[in-house]
């Protein structure tokens, strides 16, 4: 009788597995091509922003046409103007260069012998000190730590190092592969995530970022979630410096989501999922945003 139990409670367990499962509701899945050109069955605003030294300034005054430039107009080299990027970026230059006295700091984040050059194009990437994958800010605050210091992810200082470590890789293309392996499936996640309704207002990302691109939310105007991940991060007038995860945070909290720490395998699985969306666009900052 006792073993029959046993036997049938064993069949049941899968159900009971199932069971645990937080219920969830998805937003209608879109499939996205992992590259910057994507965007052209998407929204189809790739063309207006592809060339980021030849974007045009008039559609970026009218409220009804900027949504189609990404906001790339505030990215350099088109926007000239100094803003708190580059007093950032020269602080996290200073920094950097207190951490790496013994060479050991760029060293730890990946740089090889041609320095910092090209370092940000590649990240997020699966990094076998950390047996996970991580983005640029997780690898710097791990690194600094080695250093005996302490620069949390998500704090002004470990992202101006981001900052001054991306400037390296100026106009060179975000390349980061999601076609195999342990990003593919951090790529799968994250799209899945996108399209995961959450919070007080059932939404998910793709309500906005994919479904409602153009459209005016509270003033601003939501735009392609294509091309985004190259000018993080972005100096906002509101509050200093935004690394991409913070912007996770906001788009959250704006939502009424229960927000993640930086740096949680949630987000650097959406950031896996917008760095493959990004790829083949330059690395462009110090980036502004209001
Ligand atoms: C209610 C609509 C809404 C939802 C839901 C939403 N966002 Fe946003 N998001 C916005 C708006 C509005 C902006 C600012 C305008 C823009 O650049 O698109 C923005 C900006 C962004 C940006 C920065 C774009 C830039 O140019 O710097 C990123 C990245 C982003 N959101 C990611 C996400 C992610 C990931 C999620 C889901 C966790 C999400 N958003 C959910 C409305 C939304």
């Amino acid at each position: 009788m006792r073993k029959t139990c046993l036997i049938a409670l064993l069949a049941l367990a899968p159900l009971f597995a199932h069971g645990a499962e937080p219920y969830r509701e998805y937003d209608l899945a879109e499939t996205y091509e992992p590259h910057v050109s994507g965007d052209m069955r998407l929204s189809g605003s790739y063309r207006h922003w592809a060339n980021p030294g030849n974007l045009d300034w008039r559609m970026a005054g009218n409220p009804d046409e900027n949504w189609k430039l990404n906001w790339k107009f505030m990215d350099p080299p088109f926007n000239s103007a100094v803003h708190g990027g580059h007093f950032a970026m020269d602080r996290g230059e200073l920094l950097f260069k207190e951490l790496n006295l013994k060479g050991r700091f760029a060293k730890c984040l990946g740089a090889g012998k041609g320095g910092l050059k090209g370092l940000r194009a590649r990240y997020p990437m699966y990094r076998a000190d950390l047996k996970r994958i991580a983005g640029l800010e997780e690898v710097i605050e791990s690194c600094a730590a080695r250093e005996g210091r302490v620069l949390q992810n998500g704090s002004y200082d470990n992202s101006a190092v981001s900052l001054f470590v991306a400037g390296r890789s100026n106009g060179m293309p975000i390349r980061i592969d999601v076609g195999k392996g342990v990003m593919r499936d951090a790529f799968e996640r994250g799209r899945t995530l996108f399209h995961t309704r959450a919070g007080k207002l059932n939404l998910a990302c793709s309500s906005c970022h994919t479904h409602q691109i153009g459209l005016q939310l509270r003033g601003t105007v939501i735009t392609t979630p294509y091309g985004d991940a190259a000018h993080y991060p972005v100096y906002r007038t509101k509050y200093f410096l935004q690394s991409l995860h913070l912007r996770f945070i906001e788009c959250n909290l704006d939502t009424r989501v229960q927000p993640l720490m930086p740096g949680s395998r949630a987000y650097t699985d959406l950031e896996v999922f917008l760095t493959g969306l990004t790829n083949g666009y330059p690395v462009s900052v110090p980036s502004e945003r209001d």
